[in-house]
């Protein structure tokens, strides 16, 4: 880990030289960040999540700590030392970052100014009140945009992270698997199976946990989970992952306990089926293609799929000509994955107008991590105008009520582009399988 941490520093610093270069500075601050107030009126803090520009750097998640990043000198890590009897920033994980820079001890945080170097100084984070104080212009958004293009293309220690992310998950994935099947049947108990199995605790979680049974399944962020036993349920969408140094994964899986009945029998063949094509839509990655063009085609694997259960009545092609598909799969194919959930750099480009959803519109290079992520729902709000719609007709409308109950199936892992026609998958290396039934 720390041979490819040196690696990773020492191209992040060529890359922000050439960035600095390119926009007429002398210096950047990069600041991770400052605790913030759940709410002006009470005495209450969230837990920092450091910015993602100082997680490129440190894995540290503590409140006021910056980085001077400057041409020809090794970036200094300003960090406080002042004792607080109320709380202290966690220990960090691992020390492998210490030998990359030149450290600073400060009484407070704002002793910080007086090591920020003179001339011309930009700051990059989210305490706009310390960039204030500093007297620093926060954020332009040219060089955002420059840092935010490094974040494209991972390096070997991004990639190693990455896949420690999706190990501390694929744990808690499969915790909740065998406990679903074995009868668990409450979304609250799976979530804290889930944070327990992973040993995270809820700020840490890369995004809130999505644990949706049945009828949740249709609701694509599902986190208001339901209290108390569900007897009976049928469907477990779990999305969820894990951060390592600041580097997320996100993993969903579907799971069906099947009942026997030809209704559960149907919504089995939809698992298996968005499982079989999103294995499809994973081989078929390429550099040079643009990512659009594999939502595309989900779009088209979906049709097929949505025509041999029986859900449309027309061909696949009339099913994606006409919109139909929409209704079924309204998010994007997937997105790219990095320091943030959705990671920057990809999203650049609008995507055309009939896939407002997807965050992802970049030609496809080797380095890129991203997910691919296709589901198949049914969902009230999207159903109803459908079916009021003219393209009713082309919908078997029974049995589209039939598998309402069981809300929706997607799967979802992380890959890495690793050549032109090759990736690696980080989520299958450590859970083969991504939904099915028992
Ligand atoms: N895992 C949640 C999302 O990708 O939006
Ligand atoms: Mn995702």
């Amino acid at each position: 880990m720390s041979s490819a941490y040196g690696a990773h520093v020492a191209a992040l610093q060529a890359s922000y030289e050439t960035v600095l270069a390119a926009h007429g500075l002398d210096a950047v601050v990069v600041h991770g960040g400052s605790a913030r107030k759940r709410s002006d009126f009470d005495d209450q803090w969230w837990p920092l999540r450091a910015t993602p520009h100082f997680q490129h750097w440190v894995p540290l998640s503590e409140p006021g700590a910056a980085l001077v990043v400057r041409a020809g000198h090794r970036p200094k890590l300003l960090r406080t030392t002042a004792v607080d009897f109320w709380e202290q920033a966690p220990e960090p994980r691992s020390m492998h970052f210490v030998e990359a820079f030149d450290h600073v001890s400060l009484g407070s945080p704002d002793a910080a100014r007086a090591h920020v170097p003179q001339g011309r100084v930009a700051f990059v984070g989210d305490d706009l009140d310390t960039a204030a104080r500093w007297g620093l212009t926060a954020n332009p958004a040219a060089l955002v945009a420059a840092l935010d293009a490094l974040r494209v293309r991972k390096t070997a220690y991004e990639i190693d992270c990455l896949a420690e992310a999706n190990r501390a998950a694929a744990a808690g994935h499969e915790a909740l698997r065998r406990a679903f099947f074995g009868g668990a049947d409450s979304e609250l108990e799976l979530h804290l199976a889930y944070l327990s199995a992973t040993q995270q605790d809820d700020p840490e979680t890369p995004y809130k946990n999505i644990v949706a049974l049945d009828r949740h399944a249709a609701t694509l962020h599902h986190v208001a989970y339901a209290r108390g036993s569900k007897e009976g349920a049928r469907t477990l969408l779990l999305d969820a992952g894990a951060t390592c140094f600041g580097y997320c994964s996100d993993i969903t899986r579907t799971w069906v306990r099947d009942g026997g009945d030809a209704t559960s029998g149907a919504f089995r063949a939809l698992v298996e089926g968005v499982e079989a094509l999103q294995q499809r839509l994973c081989a078929a990655v390429r550099v040079g293609d643009l990512y659009e063009s594999l939502h595309d085609r989900a779009h088209d694997e979906v049709g097929a799929l949505l025509a041999s259960v029986g859900v449309v009545t027309c061909s696949a092609q009339e099913a994606v000509a006409s919109g139909v598909t929409r209704a079924f799969l309204p998010h994007g194919l997937g997105h790219s994955l990095g320091l943030q959930t959705h990671d920057v750099g990809c999203a650049v480009v609008k995507p055309r107008s009939d896939n407002p959803f997807l965050r992802n519109t970049r030609v496809i290079e080797e380095g890129q991590v991203f997910t691919i992520e296709p589901g198949v729902y049914f969902i009230d709000a999207l159903l109803r105008p459908l079916r009021e719609g003219p393209s009713a007709g082309r919908v078997d409308w029974r049995l589209v009520d039939a598998l309402a109950p069981f809300g929706g199936v997607r799967i979802e892992d992380d890959l890495v582009v690793t050549g032109p026609r090759s990736v690696r998958n980080l989520t299958r290396e450590l859970l083969p399988v991504g939904g099915g039934a028992s």
